[in-house]
């Protein structure tokens, strides 16, 4: 496999970075989901060569980038999409948003599994329409899907808001889970937004089934949300792409721009050719250090805090910890003044995990020993 330097660790501080600009310059961040490696080499030459053209107008997806992407699709899921599926958005969070606004009205449900990402639960509210919270329920070993439950919440919802591997947790959804989901969803014309940004960041061999690519039926009513960002550490570069094989949907869809939601940026279409077609040993390299990471933080949480529960994620780079055991009244307050980590607060998932914590395992080791270093040193001293 090609080494890529995962272990360097690069000093952000004063780069304009939003990770490392919330806290005091002493506080080591865990928090927000963008890792601390350097993008591909791949994708800072591709940026290179882009720039050495000095002319940086308004940008627009081309033929080139769309075959990328359905080459993409085909060979990494099967799953057999057309270019003019594809609609480039500045972000996913924005395509969820549209998403929403372009298929109900104020006062309809949309149900979301929490805990969740804040801006997925917020959404709702944004268009004014009611949120009902489905739990993933924790087990031994895997958060449990409780298909009765969504059913139940899906009885009075226009659409399911999907985070497909989900964030906080780390949960994958397999072709079961997927095919309970979607019956669930057809049988009451409920429409899918499926947010699978962290798509690619599978461990232990597992194989990411996109939700509409089941049956054409369950495409037809599904928008899916994608971007290079998560996977190749982009984030920055905001550019992101829904696929929606309906094409009234996707008119409808692109409709809800209405001004506000901005054309794609140059760089970012650049950046997400170039990780697509040249950056997979990249992240294939990727993924055995984060794999790697995810065993060690599990080893030494059950080492160091052996009443800390967590569930190892089956993806992404983020651990959900459940803190409730040490019996402080706020973790994330505490592990940020006692320890200076700055981990994200549970609350922000949802009102019942304020109990919990998110940490941020998508960075060189010495820095992941460093934060657990940090938390035991606050524990110590209580
Ligand atoms: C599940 C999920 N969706 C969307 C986003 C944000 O995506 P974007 O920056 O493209 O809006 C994130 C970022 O953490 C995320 O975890």
């Amino acid at each position: 496999m090609a080494t890529f330097a995962f272990d360097t660790v690069i000093d952000r501080l004063g780069t304009g970075s939003s990770k490392w600009s919330r806290h005091p310059s002493d506080v080591l961040p865990m928090w927000v989901a963008d890792m601390d490696f350097a993008a591909p080499p791949a994708v800072v030459a591709a940026l290179q060569d882009r720039l050495a053209h000095q002319v940086l107008g308004y940008a627009v997806a081309q033929d080139g980038l769309r075959e990328t992407i359905v080459a993409a699709m085909a060979q990494r899921y099967g799953w057999t999409i057309a270019p003019e599926d594809l609609v480039f958005l500045p972000g996913v969070e924005p395509g969820f948003n549209m998403a929403l606004r372009a298929q109900l009205q104020p006062g309809d449900g949309v149900t979301v599994q929490t805990p969740m990402y804040r801006p997925i639960l917020s959404a709702p509210g944004h268009w004014g329409l009611v949120r009902h919270d489905v739990p993933l329920v924790p087990g031994e070993r895997r958060h449990g899907l409780d298909v009765d439950a969504l059913s139940a919440a899906l009885d009075r919802s226009k659409a399911f808001l999907f985070c497909h591997p989900h964030n906080p947790t780390g949960r994958t959804f397999d072709r079961a889970d997927l095919e309970a989901i979607a019956e669930a969803c057809l049988v009451r014309d409920v429409a899918i937004i499926s947010d699978e940004i962290h798509c690619d960041l599978l461990f232990d061999g597992r194989r990411h089934v996109p939700l509409a690519s089941l049956s054409p039926e369950v495409a037809r009513r599904t928008i899916t949300l994608m971007a290079a960002s998560k996977t190749y550490n982009i984030a920055g570069l905001k550019t992101a792409f829904a696929i929606i094989p309906d094409p009234d949907l996707r008119a409808r869809f692109a409709a809800c721009r209405l001004g506000m939601v901005d054309s794609v940026n140059a760089l970012g279409l650049v950046a997400t050719q170039a990780a697509f077609r040249d950056c997979e040993p990249w992240r294939q390299a990727l993924l055995a250090y984060l794999g790697a990471n995810r065993d060690h933080l599990m080893r030494e949480l059950a080492r160091r805090f052996p009443t800390i529960r967590c569930i190892a994620p089956e993806a992404t780079f983020l651990a959900w910890l459940d803190c409730a055991a040490l019996g402080l009244p706020d973790p994330q307050a505490f592990f940020l003044e006692k320890g200076r980590v700055g981990f994200s607060a549970g609350h922000e998932f949802g009102t019942p995990y304020g109990q919990h914590v998110r940490l941020n395992f998508g960075c060189p080791r010495a820095l992941l020993d460093e934060g657990l270093d940090r938390m035991e040193r606050a524990l110590a001293g209580r």
